[in-house]
């Protein structure tokens, strides 16, 4: 698949994705018994993630979307934003962050930190992506679907200059 100059092969198929989701989701549903958390999925990424991933949560939970630092093309901008439409109060709730791609860590880091000052019960990263090598700060991530290499990606939520959200499998850049 050719997205703007760059071509772009499957690497993980939409079954795989979902086997994945499927698995957090179980982890979550078990360490959140009991509890009605509230979920802060991250716009635009983690759209499709955050509807697969709700699907199969069975806690009496909320979900609220909020934006955050943007991204531009195929390197991370190191921009800090703040975080936009937080418009539920999280005081002594229990928080889970629903990310895309945890990269360089940075944008995840910027968001615990700000979320804390609203004195949340706790907070946790559930992340569909992780890209390990690349992780620069350290970042407790309790929930992680599916590991990757440091290749760019699109697909299933992600974009390349906002391009390639709209496809049910993940895709790797072609060198
Ligand atoms: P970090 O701050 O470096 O961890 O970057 C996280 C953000 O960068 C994610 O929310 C994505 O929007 C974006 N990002 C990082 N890697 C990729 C990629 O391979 N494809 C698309 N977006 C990416």
């Amino acid at each position: 698949m050719k997205v703007l100059d760059k071509e772009f092969r499957v690497s993980i198929p939409e079954a795989e994705i979902l086997k994945q989701v499927a698995r957090v989701a179980s982890e979550i549903n078990r360490d959140y018994e009991g509890e009605s958390p509230v979920f802060l999925a991250v716009l635009n990424g983690s759209f499709m993630f955050a509807a697969d991933l709700l699907r199969e949560i069975t806690l009496p939970c909320e979900i609220h979307f909020v934006k955050l630092a943007s991204y531009e093309g195929v390197n991370s901008t190191g921009k800090i934003h703040e975080i936009l439409g937080l418009s539920v109060d999280i005081t002594n709730r229990p928080v889970i962050i629903v990310e895309d791609i945890v990269d360089t860590g940075l944008t995840m880091a910027h968001m615990l930190e700000t979320l804390e000052k609203h004195n949340p019960k706790s907070v946790n990263i559930c992340t569909l992506l992780l890209k390990p090598e690349k992780l620069k700060v350290a970042l407790d991530i309790k929930y992680r679907a599916l590991e990757i290499p440091n290749d760019f990606i699109l697909g299933y939520g992600l974009d390349y200059d906002q391009l390639g959200r709209n496809t049910r499998d993940i895709y790797t850049v072609v060198e």
